[in-house]
């Protein structure tokens, strides 16, 4: 390389004109206007307008015919004003252009799969094949530079607020957030294996019986579960840990550090967050996660058909399940093929049917009409408001399956009927959830946060008397529907502690086996502790307003937890398999 790069590609203004300077980068677009070529040469830092003028420079002219997209260039020349009216005010750059006197190929470039720029048509599959050159998209550089940003501010924000970052392993046993384990076996043990981390929860709440008192971690967390759009089989914590603090004490901490993430994007969060319990949750949105920026919500109408010849409804009543509605506003215009669509829709959710009701032009249509008594209508219709061009919608099964399906259609009908403002950012800490759900596979309660989480102090009680009842110490907080983070305050105490393992049938032995060194820890003095992990990619998925937390990944995996550029995962040879003590089972 024979010059020396003085400039970005995203700096110079008319305040640098008739200076020679060199830039270096790769060429976006090449344009041959007869006698002119243009090339825009980009760097991560903007693009910058490069003329090749044979009456500048007949030689570099020349050469300059020969450019290809995303070649690899320095040019040196002068800054100079484009003409009048040739000004791109989209780009920082777009008062002036570079005059080449001289340039350098500094590499050839094959030509790429698909064009580098922010309109990213191409499939997702051939964009991580490429991950490289996707990359170079300005779009994912704006990604990735806001996520190093994002973890600067909170390594700083941490650190100010007394905050020890510390590392956790990632080759370590078992950890209870309750997907699968990625396991990793253990060659010197044949048999043996280790787990990557679900979460470091057991190893912060160790450091706290050690005495640091307010730990962090931007950490890698591994969860062998099903993908969507916000999960990925690994993903980036920001775990946090504290000691000696109450809920009340620690939200607003965390509420500071979520203002200063967002000032990062220039905007100013409101202080405090609202909060409203689980059950109000469920009850009005039929979920845990709302996305609070629109309306539709859940009304419960169990007892107004309390006494209905409904078959349908009477039924679900008899086996002590609910009936909820949602009143479509102007949802009345839907097709006979769009509620069968819908229907359809609150199947997944295991609902068994959809019933509806719709008014237009002061007539009432429904397939179930029929079976209400007029004293059940009126005190429907006062109860949802009910006027010309709504559309009434019924869940009635047992609770679960009524929220699951109604509160899943109130978010794919916000979207559909175009009521959410994607403007706001309606944040939500969700508190007061239930410590224990019942699993009906597996006949037992089961923890809904993980079993370290501590119950109300006035629930303990119900631990011995009805621990379905009894609430936790936790929180989730939520962004416009979706859950970017959650935590607790922990049990200190082992009897506590053994409390909730016999409730959620884990034995002592099992316990011993799975979380003993935890257990052992908790009888040396454990402060009382709680905290919380944001998920990272969610967070930067929502300030960037990405579809995919895949867009602000530098190497994500695809939705079937594949890399098309590695292709990993792969098979490996018969002498490591055999290193491992490990023998597959038959043909995979
Ligand atoms: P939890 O399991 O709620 O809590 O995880 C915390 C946050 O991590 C994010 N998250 C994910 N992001 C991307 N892909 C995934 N597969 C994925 N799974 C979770 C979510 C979630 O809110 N140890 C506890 C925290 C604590 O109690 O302090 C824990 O891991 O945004
Ligand atoms: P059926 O008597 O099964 O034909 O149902 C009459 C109407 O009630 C249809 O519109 C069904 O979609 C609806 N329906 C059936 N089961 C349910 C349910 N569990 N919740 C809400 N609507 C239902």
């Amino acid at each position: 390389m024979r010059l020396t790069r003085t400039h970005s590609c995203g700096v110079l203004t008319a305040k640098n004109i008739d200076t020679d300077i060199t830039l270096m980068g790769w060429v976006a677009t090449r344009r041959d206007h007869g006698g002119l070529i243009f090339v825009d040469l980009r760097d991560r830092a903007g693009i910058t307008q490069v003329v090749f003028n044979p009456a500048v420079d007949p030689q570099a002219h020349e050469l300059g015919k020969e450019l290809r997209s995303e070649w690899v260039l320095a040019v040196r020349g002068k800054v100079s004003r484009r003409p009048a009216g040739m000004e791109n005010p989209r780009l920082q750059t777009g008062e002036i252009e570079i005059l080449v006197t001289e340039f350098e190929v500094l590499n050839h470039s094959k030509t790429p799969p698909f064009e580098i720029d922010d309109k990213a048509t191409t499939n997702e599959e051939t964009r991580l094949k490429y991950r490289y050159l996707d990359l170079r998209r300005p779009v994912m550089q704006r990604n990735l530079t806001l996520r190093h940003r994002v973890m600067q501010t909170t390594r700083n924000y941490l650190s100010e607020q007394g905050f020890t970052e510390v590392e956790t392993p990632c080759l370590t046993k078992s950890t209870p957030e309750g997907a699968r384990d990625f396991l990793v076996p253990a060659r010197l043990y044949p048999g043996k294996f280790y787990a990557l981390p679900q979460s470091p929860q057991l190893f912060k709440q160790l450091l706290m019986v050690a005495g640091f008192e307010r730990y962090f971690q931007i950490v890698r967390c591994f969860r062998d579960e099903d993908l969507r759009a916000d999960r990925q089989p690994e993903f980036t914590q920001i775990d946090i840990e504290t000691s000696f603090l109450r809920s009340e004490d620690l939200l607003p901490l965390m509420e500071g550090l979520t203002a200063k993430i967002w000032r990062e994007i220039g905007i100013e969060l409101p202080l405090p967050f609202p909060r409203m319990t689980y059950a109000e949750s469920m009850e009005r949105f039929g979920l845990d996660a709302p996305d609070t920026r629109f309306g539709l919500e859940l009304v419960d109408v169990t007892s107004i058909f309390s006494q209905t010849q409904f078959k349908v409804f009477a039924e679900v009543i008899g086996k002590g399940g609910i009936i909820k509605v949602i009143n479509v506003k102007g949802g009345a215009t839907f097709s006979r093929k769009e509620l069968d669509d819908l229907t359809e829709y609150v199947k997944i959710f295991r609902a068994k049917g959809m019933a509806w009701i719709k008014r237009t032009g002061g007539e009432d249509a429904s397939p179930i009409l029929k079976f209400f008594s007029d004293t059940e209508k009126q005190a429907l219709y006062a109860k949802m408001g009910f006027a010309d061009g709504d559309l009434l919608i019924f869940g009635a099964d047992q609770t679960k399956v009524v929220n699951d399906s109604l509160g899943n259609l109130r978010e794919n009908l916000g979207a559909k009927l175009g009521l959410i403002d994607p403007t706001r950012l309606n944040f939500l800490w969700i508190t007061d959830f239930p410590m224990f759900a019942f699993d009906e596979t597996e006949q037992r309660p089961v923890a809904i946060h993980h079993p370290f989480t501590s119950p109300r102090t006035e629930d303990i009680p119900c631990l011995d008397k009805d621990p379905l009842q009894a609430r936790s110490n936790a929180y989730d907080l939520v962004l416009n529907g979706h859950e970017i983070g959650g935590g607790s305050i922990r049990i200190h105490s082992r009897e506590v502690q053994q409390k909730v393992f016999d409730i959620l049938k884990i034995d002592r032995t099992e316990a011993e086996d799975r979380f003993g060194f935890l257990l052992d820890a908790l009888e040396y003095g454990a402060p009382p502790h709680g905290g919380i992990a944001f998920g990272l990619d969610r967070v930067l998925m929502l300030l960037t307003g990405s579809e995919s937390i895949r867009d602000v990944i530098a190497f994500p995996k695809t939705q079937k937890g594949t890399d098309p550029m590695t292709e990993a995962p792969s098979t490996v040879d018969d002498k490591q398999l055999k290193e491992l003590g490990l023998n597959l089972r038959g043909k995979l």
